[in-house]
């Protein structure tokens, strides 16, 4: 199996290392101890353009519990690019650390920031991606279901960096994956093309639509935010037409639906009612504990 450089998108991995990661992550989940000197002596610099709560504090305890140690740089710094150029920022800071952890507006940054520095870089969401969550979800779903290829994923609502990364591990999972949306806030173009070719490829399928009834029978359905990070939208301007997307118990069980997902922060009585995501099924917290054992596993596949 290919070593992997750089942890950009999920579209980047094979299906043996999509799957070697959810592995290892079970067993850094599982045998923390084995791995707790992992990073002994090792540092990693997360940086943050946009607000956080999950990714800030995984990646921090993550990092601590396999034995390195953490740089935060807050979005107080500013937008990348701003003080420096993107390229000065990522030789200098290639010069000490031995990986970036980097939250961005713009995917170009991540990918500027993996050409021009010498470590690897972990996208910790871009405008386009969010591989970490995605990975994390996947491991969630793992531990749910032995045979990801039999599973029917739902996402319903925006389609937008989350979904992309959820269709790209669905598609080299061989999932089921179906995507509801109201017109004209579907996943960019370019993710669907490029998540159905994947799809194809590993027995899996992709289907996009507006009509919730897709969701019938789904294993588990995934919903987030309306509007995200860097959105130039307004709730007031949506919500009518995000309305029938909302995930509550009437769709959950009148299209008898396995398992509730959600990135958080969720946005209650918008995208999601707070009984379907504080339910027995909802598996919102399992994903977040899961968001710093997948990252343990990537750090320790790239940096080890
Ligand atoms: N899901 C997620 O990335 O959460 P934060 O924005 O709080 O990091
Ligand atoms: N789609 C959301 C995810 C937040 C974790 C955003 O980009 O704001």
């Amino acid at each position: 199996m290919e070593k992997l450089q750089h942890f950009l998108s999920i579209k980047d991995l094979s299906q043996a290392q999509l799957l070697d990661l959810i592995d290892l992550a079970k067993k850094v989940k599982t045998n923390a101890s084995d791995y707790s000197q992992a990073l002994a002596g090792k540092s990693i610099v997360t940086l943050y353009e946009k607000p956080s709560l999950r990714t800030r504090v995984s990646f921090d305890i993550g990092i601590a519990k396999l034995g390195g140690h953490a740089v935060y740089l807050d979005q107080n710094n500013g937008a990348l690019g701003k003080r420096e150029s993107v390229a000065d920022f990522a030789k200098n800071i290639s010069c000490w650390a031995d990986g970036i952890v980097a939250r961005t507006f713009s995917h170009l940054t991540v990918e500027e920031l993996a050409e021009q520095g010498n470590v690897p870089v972990i996208n910790s969401l871009s405008d386009l991606y969010h591989p970490c969550q995605g990975l994390a979800d996947f491991l969630a779903l793992s531990e749910k279901f032995d045979d990801l290829s039999q599973l029917k994923l739902v996402y319903i609502g925006d389609g937008n960096n989350v979904t992309h990364s959820l269709m790209y591990a669905a598609a080299i999972c061989g999932v089921e994956m179906v995507v509801i949306c109201p017109a004209g806030h579907f996943p960019d173009g370019l993710v669907v093309v490029e998540a159905q070719q994947l799809a194809q490829q590993h027995g899996g399928s992709l289907l996009l639509t507006t009509d919730v009834q897709a969701a019938s029978g789904a294993d588990a359905i995934y919903t987030d935010t309306w509007i995200s990070m860097g959105d130039d939208i307004s709730y007031d301007d949506i919500k009518q037409k995000f309305a029938p997307y909302q995930v509550n118990s009437e769709l959950m069980q009148s299209l008898n639906i396995g398992y509730f997902m959600h990135c958080q922060p969720a946005h209650i009585g918008q995208e999601v009612t707070q009984d379907v995501f504080d339910a027995d099924n909802s598996l919102v917290l399992r994903q977040a504990e899961n968001r710093m054992h997948a990252q343990n596993a990537v750090m320790i596949r790239l940096l080890t």
